[in-house]
């Protein structure tokens, strides 16, 4: 009897083949618009001469910042409370003790500059109803760089900005991680009375409120998304929104690519918190296939000799 077993294993190994590299791919470039990384380089904002005075830049950022933002390691209290901050601007304005690492500088003097353009959402606002951060163009452009200059010289290392604090900072104050605990309010604390635990819960609704008002809809709860979403796509999201849903409220944070590589770890930590077990565990199951197939073809020569 001839044997037909290679010609089988043949067969399988060409339509899994065929299923792997066109039929998968294309299912997913009908479903998926394909949007190209433009590594974080926001070539349409123009470059930036940078070389600012940070001592100059201390004082135009104490006098027309703190007024709305926290400088948390400095000590410099925002002058409300985030739910009250959100009543009052749609959104609480993150703390700026890590601005100058977590953002591009060349788009955070864009963004001080005219906040709604650099973020790419001029469509949501008008002159009747401005953006709620101030644009500073009517400072010199050598003044924004000093404030820039500032932002970086207080700013922790890129070894110090940890995952969680660059998803803070850049997408905490709009979207919640449940899987970490993480309200736009802050991370939630384990509460001895229920009652504490209610009012916080409270608080955070009341904010969630005025997020929805500010921007059309309540941002997704980001836990499960590095599941739901390829990397591809929450790269190139968060470097231009505007790339995957035209006209969305949700605005270019201007996150460095460093930045964006940790808000991205930070979303595997939340939603794939055993990924480490998994890569580990994965090697000794092909180990063990492939000592068990050794063992199988073994058997299978014992079986059939007697029987040919
Ligand atoms: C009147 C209040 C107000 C003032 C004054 C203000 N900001 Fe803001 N800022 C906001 C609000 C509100 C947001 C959040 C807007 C949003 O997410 O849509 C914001 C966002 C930011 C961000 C986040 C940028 C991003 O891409 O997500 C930075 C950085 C920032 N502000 C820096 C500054 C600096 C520097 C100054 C001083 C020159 C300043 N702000 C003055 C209200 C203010
Ligand atoms: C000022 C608020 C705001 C900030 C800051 C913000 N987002 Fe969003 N985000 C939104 C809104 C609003 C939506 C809903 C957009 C829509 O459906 O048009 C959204 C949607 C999303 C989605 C879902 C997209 C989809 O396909 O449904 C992801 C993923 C996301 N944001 C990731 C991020 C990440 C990561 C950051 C930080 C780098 C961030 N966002 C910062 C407001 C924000």
């Amino acid at each position: 009897m001839k044997n037909k077993e290679p010609l089988i294993l043949a067969v399988v190994i060409f339509f899994s083949l065929v299923t792997y590299y066109l039929v998968e791919p294309y299912a997913h470039h009908v479903m998926h618009k394909h949007v190209d990384k433009e590594n974080f380089e926001y070539k349409d904002i123009a470059a930036f001469a940078g070389n600012g005075n940070a001592k100059n830049g201390k004082e135009l950022v104490m006098n027309n910042c703190t007024g709305c933002h926290s400088i948390n390691t400095l000590d410099v209290a925002a002058p409300m409370d985030a739910v009250t901050s959100a009543a009052t601007y749609g959104v609480n304005p993150p703390d700026l003790s890590n601005a100058g690492i977590v953002y591009d500088a060349k788009y955070l003097a864009a963004f001080i500059a005219d906040p709604a353009k650099a973020a790419n959402v001029s469509h949501k606002f008008s002159d009747t109803k401005p953006h709620p951060m101030p644009a500073y163009n009517w400072m010199e452009p050598a003044q924004i760089a000093d404030m820039v200059a500032y932002l970086q010289s207080i700013a922790v290392s890129q070894e110090e900005l940890t995952p969680a604090m660059a998803y803070q900072d850049a997408c905490g104050r709009c979207h919640a991680v449940s899987y970490e605990n993480w309200t736009q309010i802050g991370t939630k604390p384990v509460f001895k009375h229920e009652k504490d635990s209610l009012a916080f819960d409270i608080k955070v609704l009341e904010y969630q409120d005025s997020i929805k008002a500010y921007m059309g809809k309540l941002p997704p709860d980001l836990s499960m998304y590095i599941r739901s979403r390829s990397e591809q796509f929450l790269f190139t999201l968060v470097e231009n929104p505007q790339n995957h849903l035209a006209g969305t409220a949700m605005p270019r944070v201007g996150v460095s690519a460093e930045s964006a590589e940790k808000v991205i770890e930070h979303m595997r930590d939340a939603g794939d918190t055993k990924r480490a077990e998994r890569e580990a565990v994965g090697k000794n199951v092909m180990f063990y296939i492939i000592i068990f197939a050794i063992f199988a073809i073994l058997w299978k020569k014992q079986v059939w000799r007697d029987l040919h």
